[in-house]
């Protein structure tokens, strides 16, 4: 049976080169980055060599980056690290769970926290930001690009509100990274997030660029690694694939990579939306990465899409989450003003660097006619077009 894997913004896999440059990390070049040895000095100039590469993703000083297990603990690096007591943060209600249930724990260690909403295209406006600003506000923590619908957020503006106001700005870049320039320079924030399973290194492994002489708390005690940002050995094989990855990313983002992968997605898109009535894209309009799109098709249940289009070979997201039993819509969508059912019929299809025209092309064909016979037995639709 062919399959396709269309649920890259869940993950992706490693690429080839990636994991040829970690091989020899697991045999021969095994040391502790720590070790003054042979071993050791081999380890320690791989972590570097790799922390270089990350840096020059996101146009950072190799100083600036701290390897850690991935997006959710740099998410909570940088919420626990930099906010006290007492403190006040600004955040948006379509973040990822690892920064909003890191703001709930906030709220429960006596912090408040400020949710800004966004418009019907799934965008935060910075002056929303800039409102919710309090004398005690030392942290804004807003994501670059939404892992549901793709749009990117406008992080340069809340940069400047935020140096504006002298208070730290912390963004999500775990969907941006690989798929758009960035330059932390310009965005003008003190903290940014990267996890490498989402740019084709391995699963739990992941980065954060933290400003030059920027104080954290760290989470975690034990041995000064990391300049005692982050305690723990090395995940030196992890750390060599992320560097990989960021080195593959940064030549994508030069070449036509972006353009030919948002063309597939554009294609598909629109594909879709030619192919089903009372269809449509969540966040279209706004500005997006390349590799994603959200789709409702009304009358049929996003959960049973995706069940469906598996059994045909095709591997997709529904944006729902299943918390006790019970399917809740997504967050997100429903922030952006989708109703239950419109947000519960929403599903996601995200590229990755492997997906191919011919992966595209067997989306195309299997979507449409799984929707087409959910649709059939679905009774909202039957009494829809019989009414
Ligand atoms: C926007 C965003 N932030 C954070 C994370 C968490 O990253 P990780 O899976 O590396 O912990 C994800 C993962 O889906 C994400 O999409």
């Amino acid at each position: 049976m062919r399959r396709v894997y269309l649920d890259n913004n869940a993950t992706t896999p490693v690429l080839p080169e990636v994991l040829e440059a970690m091989r020899p990390f697991y045999l021969e070049e095994f040391g502790n980055a720590s070790s003054i040895h042979h071993y050791g000095q081999h380890a320690r100039a791989a972590v570097e060599k790799a922390r270089a590469s990350v840096a020059a993703l996101v146009n950072a000083r190799p100083a600036e980056i701290v390897f850690l297990s991935g997006g959710t603990e740099s998410d909570n690096l940088a919420i626990f690290g930099l906010v006290r007591s007492g403190d006040h943060v600004v955040t948006s209600a379509i973040e990822h769970h690892a920064v909003l249930n890191s703001c709930k724990r906030l709220e429960q260690m006596g912090c408040e926290v400020s949710y800004v909403p966004v418009n019907g295209r799934g965008e935060i406006a910075p002056e929303d930001v800039r409102k919710a600003l309090r004398p005690n506000t030392r942290l804004i923590s807003i994501m670059m690009a939404n892992n549901e619908t793709g749009v990117l957020q406008p992080v340069e503006e809340i940069g400047r509100i935020a140096l504006e106001a002298d208070v730290f700005f912390h963004t999500d870049a775990v969907q941006a990274a690989g798929k758009v320039p960035i330059d932390v320079a310009k965005i003008a924030c003190d903290a940014l997030s990267i996890s490498g399973h989402k740019i084709h290194a391995p699963q739990g492994t992941g980065a954060m660029f933290l400003k030059k002489g920027t104080l954290i708390q760290p989470m975690l005690y034990g041995g000064s690694h990391e300049r005692q940002r982050r305690a723990g050995t090395e995940n030196l094989p992890g750390i060599v694939g992320l560097g990989k990855a960021a080195e593959i990313a940064r030549k994508w983002l030069e070449s036509d990579g972006p353009e030919k992968m948002s063309a597939m997605r554009d294609h598909l898109q629109e594909t879709l939306l030619r192919s089903a009535e009372a269809a449509g894209v969540n966040g279209l309009g706004a500005p997006r990465v390349p590799n994603t799109t959200n789709l409702w098709f009304d009358f049929i249940e996003g959960e049973a899409l995706v069940i469906a289009l598996d059994l045909k070979g095709l591997a997709v997201s529904s944006g729902a989450a299943c918390s006790s039993g019970a399917i809740e819509p997504s967050h997100v969508l429903l922030a952006m003003g989708l109703s239950q059912q419109r947000a519960r019929s929403s599903v996601r299809l995200s590229l990755g660097k492997q997906t191919t025209q011919e992966d595209i092309d067997f989306a195309c064909q299997v979507v449409p006619e799984t929707v087409a016979r959910l649709r059939e037995i679905s009774p909202l639709y039957q009494k829809q077009t019989v009414g």
